[in-house]
């Protein structure tokens, strides 16, 4: 049977980048049938819900999810948000979410001395630590205000993980928490890094602390390769990583749980209000993103193809203003469309 993808653009610039990813796959994954669905601040707006019963139905019988950004400046509730993204992850528990950076041309570093070749992935755990949606306000607006929120880690979820960085290593993976000031949940970081990596003595176990690790990444992201870490400081290295690969608008990101079927493809970056509606978010990350999406469908020549097509656009200068280039989001997706044609 033909894979089904479900294309939530979501809202701001995810309307823009994802229909040009998509146009893209169209001609590389044969077959593949796209549905589109509006799950956005305006039907959220309109509606009080963002993803209604018959929709997520949807979802949950598509071989994979591609989403464009949720977050809208109309919207002042983190509900909104929470309802869809941090949602689709939660109950499909895909707990492993892949973030890859790497610089595709040595231009595109923000750094004055780029030293190596970087390549790496942040593996972020997805389900867990400061994301659990665990915690309470209390008294809320008094001058007695408490807010809680839970740094929620088990030895389940914190084992799985940390297989998931071993099994997609190629040569070390970086542990990275922030034990000094959380040692409850450090200690189980660390005890479960010390399990799973004697069951993996090919390949290297480091730890860093989360400040280290970010000063680290900066010095020589080049040292890295897979980067392991709880929900909050993944977050944070993944848009860390992807701006010293070049920006954000580079960046993608898939959501997965290898027991299960399904996926969901997200660029790292938002909705980005402050450009939304001008034609000029670089779509990339989106582009790259529908790359891992094909690679998760079997189509992997396709996933390299494009990859390559990406790479060749990059270093002929075809790129969108936030890379220092003046093309639209649809002419750069364009130049990216030509070279796949060509062939690089
Ligand atoms: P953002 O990632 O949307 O933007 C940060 C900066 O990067 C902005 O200056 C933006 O213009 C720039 N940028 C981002 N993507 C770009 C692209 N493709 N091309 C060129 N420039 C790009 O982060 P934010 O401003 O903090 O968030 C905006 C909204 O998006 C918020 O509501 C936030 O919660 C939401 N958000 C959603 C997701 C998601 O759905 N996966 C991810 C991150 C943020
Ligand atoms: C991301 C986003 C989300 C997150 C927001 C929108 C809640 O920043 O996917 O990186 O922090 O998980
Ligand atoms: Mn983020």
């Amino acid at each position: 049977m033909a894979p089904r993808v479900a294309v939530l653009p979501g809202d701001g610039i995810g309307r823009e980048v994802v229909p040009e990813a998509v146009a893209l796959l169209q001609g590389l994954g044969p077959g593949i049938e796209f549905e589109f669905f509006d799950v956005d601040a305006d039907r959220y707006l309109r509606t009080g819900v963002a993803l209604p019963p018959e929709i997520f139905r949807r979802l949950e019988q598509a071989d994979a999810i591609f989403l464009g950004a949720i977050g809208d400046p109309r919207v002042g509730d983190a509900a909104y948000q929470a309802s869809v993204l941090g949602h689709l992850r939660t109950v499909f528990d895909l707990y492993a979410n892949v973030r890859p950076a790497r610089l595709l041309d040595e231009s595109l570093s923000p750094l004055r001395h780029p030293r190596r070749r970087m390549d790496l992935v942040v593996l972020r755990e997805n389900t867990e630590g400061l994301y659990a949606g665990m915690g309470a306000r209390y008294r809320p607006g008094s001058d007695q205000e408490v807010a809680i929120v839970h740094h929620y880690n088990t030895y389940a979820g914190v084992t799985r993980i940390l297989e998931y960085a071993f099994a997609i290593a190629r040569r070390e993976v970086c542990m990275v928490d922030k034990w000094n000031a959380m040692p409850e949940s450090g200690a189980l970081w660390h005890a479960r890094f010390r399990a799973v990596a004697e069951r993996h003595p090919g390949i290297r176990a480091r730890h860093l602390m989360v400040d280290a690790a970010a000063a680290h990444l900066v010095r020589d992201p080049g040292q890295f390769d897979v980067i392991v870490t709880e929900n909050c400081f993944g977050d944070i290295l993944s848009d860390l990583a992807g701006e010293l690969a070049g920006g954000i608008g580079m960046a993608p990101s898939g959501n997965f749980n290898p027991a299960g079927r399904r996926a969901l493809f997200e660029p790292v970056h938002g909705s980005a209000p402050d450009i939304a509606g001008r034609g000029v978010a670089n779509p990339v990350a989106a582009i790259r993103t529908g790359g891992m999406l094909l690679q998760h469908l079997g189509f992997e020549a396709a996933a390299r193809a494009l990859e390559a097509a990406v790479v060749a656009a990059i270093r002929a200068g075809e790129r969108t203003r936030d890379l220092g280039g003046n093309l639209s989001t649809a002419e750069a997706a364009a130049a990216i469309g030509r070279r796949l044609r060509r062939g690089g």
